[in-house]
């Protein structure tokens, strides 16, 4: 059973899909999560996720913040560090957009690494800066992408900032592992959110297809890995991807020459 009470947990992008999901699972192991986000702290219907969070029980509080801007999460970040110390900081906050290299606008392309890539690190700067000056180590989770690892037709820009967080979770984990903090990331697979509602009916069977366990994952599947890298059960782990794809980077099914059956019982 993993116990986060008495952590501060840092969430960006927490008011929907995978940071959601992040959000309430790290809050039900008992830490206190702050969610910052371009929208969760606007919502006036009572659903935002740290009102979710405090009617479960735990304790959560909503945080405007654009990642993209440093001045903003500079100051974000220091007020919460003032008031209850940052122990975790889940990067999870991205967007998305398609293009091949002739299709990509210079907008498109600054938006995605501004808040991809530019935002990733403006808050692991600000978030480390805390831990190390409060000398007690801590946990930096990266939500990078199978899109980091290897290239996704269509995808010029995406895959570029994506893979530019792995290397940077790479680099940052053994620059601070002397220190105790561990900084690692996963790498979701096709995760069913509002980020991949794009996708259509033919677009997403020809996916489930490619994937070796033939599922698109929950967001809950993402949040649990993440619970796990942002625990002591990860304290010998520094730098390392994990990928959350039903196995669609270790290898994407091809039409089955051997059946599976037939290898098998040979
Ligand atoms: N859904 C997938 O299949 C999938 C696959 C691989 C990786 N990912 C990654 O997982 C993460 C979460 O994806 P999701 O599917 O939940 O997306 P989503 O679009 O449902 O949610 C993204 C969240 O990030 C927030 N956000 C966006 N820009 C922001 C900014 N500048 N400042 C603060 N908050 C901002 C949004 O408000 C939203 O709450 C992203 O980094 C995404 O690239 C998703």
């Amino acid at each position: 059973m993993i116990d986060l009470s008495g952590k501060t947990a840092l969430v960006t992008g927490g008011s929907r899909g995978i940071g959601r999901a992040v959000a309430t699972t790290l809050a039900a192991a008992g830490a206190h999560v702050v969610i910052a986000d371009r929208s969760d702290a606007l919502r006036t219907d009572g659903a935002s996720t740290s009102n979710l969070i405090c009617a479960a029980g735990g304790t959560a509080e909503s945080v405007l913040l654009d990642i993209s801007d440093s001045e903003q999460v500079d100051a974000v970040f220091a007020d919460v560090a003032g008031r209850s110390g940052i122990d975790i900081l889940v990067n999870n906050a991205g967007v998305l957009s398609a293009g091949t290299v002739l299709d990509t606008t210079d907008d498109a392309w600054r938006s995605l690494f501004a808040v991809n890539v530019d935002g990733t690190f403006f808050c692991t700067r600000a978030a480390i800066r805390h831990m190390v000056d409060a000398g007690r180590g801590g946990k930096v989770v990266n939500v990078a992408s199978i899109s980091g690892l290897r290239a996704n037709p269509g995808f010029a820009g995406y895959c570029a900032a994506k893979g530019a967080m792995v290397n940077f979770t790479r680099q940052v984990g053994i620059d601070y592992a002397p220190m105790g903090i561990n900084v690692n990331g996963v790498a979701p697979g096709f995760v069913e959110t509002d980020m991949t509602a794009i996708y259509d009916a033919s677009i997403r069977g020809a996916l489930e297809a490619q994937t070796p366990n033939g599922k698109w994952a929950d967001p809950q599947h993402i949040a649990d890995t993440v619970l796990f890298l942002a625990s002591s059960l990860s304290d010998h782990i520094c730098g390392e991807i994990v990928a959350v794809d039903g196995g669609w980077l270790v290898g994407t099914p091809v039409v089955p020459v051997i059946p599976v059956a037939t290898a098998v019982s040979a």
